[in-house]
């Protein structure tokens, strides 16, 4: 059973703007997700349908291989918590502290239990020092991050992180990968991400959706996805920064091997150049 399936899932906005054909995506448990698409894929529409924020105009929704109901969305939003594109539509509180405990607090816990959440929320996003900060006065990645905080406390198997990286500086992203890999790993979390930084990619998921015009256009693995340069080229977007070098001095006649992360293209490198890694 998978975490979350949409079947031929189709959504039309009203107004008749068709945003989501016949999407079929599974998240197994423990995966990490990227969904890439150009600007008005449908990326943050199909996000909206994980936890039921939207309806599927016709095909469904499963959660834990259920449908989303009126008795079940308490859990299902439990189960599925989503960081939206735009921090504004998720943070309202007078302090940053507040505004991570409201959603444990919602959940019924007691107070001990929603301020140790606050704190590891605040931890593992690395803003501690904004605790007491006004939300509304934050930058936009300070705001950002707090989004994901307050998601991260709440604790849900599935984090459904729509463009988390955008307006992020490079230590930001750093700490942004770190955090989701090691949820991954330590907590067996599955995270479902979109971005626009295709060289993020490679580094904190083991799967792609390709998305275009309200449909998935393509799926696979890192290496099945980013050697796809025509057709990622096609749907506006591009092969990541080091496949797209190695692959450029293999035409060149180098003979090197294929990497996909940092590390990877780092060892091929030293390989090349005959050092130890
Ligand atoms: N509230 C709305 N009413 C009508 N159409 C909408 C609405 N929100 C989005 N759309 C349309 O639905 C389509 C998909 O939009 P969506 O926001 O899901 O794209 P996206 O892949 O998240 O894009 P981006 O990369 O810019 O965030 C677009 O054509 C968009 O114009
Ligand atoms: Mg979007």
């Amino acid at each position: 059973m998978h975490l979350i399936e949409t079947r031929d899932l189709c959504y039309t906005y009203p107004g008749n703007v068709t945003a989501l054909h016949h999407v079929n995506f599974i998240a197994p448990r423990k995966a990490r997700i990227a969904v890439i698409g150009s600007n008005g894929a449908g990326k943050s529409t199909l996000f909206k349908h994980f936890n039921g924020i939207f309806k599927p105009t016709s095909g469904s929704v499963l959660v834990q291989g259920e449908p989303i109901t009126k008795e079940n969305i308490r859990n299902v939003r439990k189960f599925v918590g989503i960081v939206f594109q735009n921090p504004d539509d998720q943070i309202f509180s007078p302090t940053v502290e507040q505004d991570i405990a409201f959603g444990p607090t919602n959940l019924g816990l007691d107070e001990e239990i929603v301020q140790h959440r606050v704190c590891e929320a605040l931890r593992i996003v690395g803003i501690e020092h904004l605790a007491n900060r006004v939300p509304h006065h934050l930058s936009g990645g300070e705001k950002k991050r707090v989004a994901i905080a307050g998601v991260v406390a709440m604790e849900p198997q599935v984090l459904v992180l729509d463009e988390p990286t955008a307006g992020l500086d490079p230590q930001g992203v750093r700490d942004f990968n770190n955090f989701c890999n090691s949820l991954s790993q330590k907590y067996g979390l599955t995270v479902i991400f979109s971005t626009h930084d295709v060289s993020l990619v490679p580094e904190i998921a083991d799967y792609v959706y390709v998305m275009n015009k309200g449909a998935i256009v393509a799926s696979g693995t890192i290496e099945e996805i980013f050697v796809q340069m025509e057709m990622l080229q096609s749907v506006r977007l591009d092969v990541p920064v080091l496949p797209k070098l190695i692959r450029s001095l293999q035409e060149h006649g180098v003979d090197i091997n294929m990497g996909y992360t940092f590390g990877e293209v780092e060892a091929v490198f030293l390989e090349a150049f005959g050092k130890k890694a």
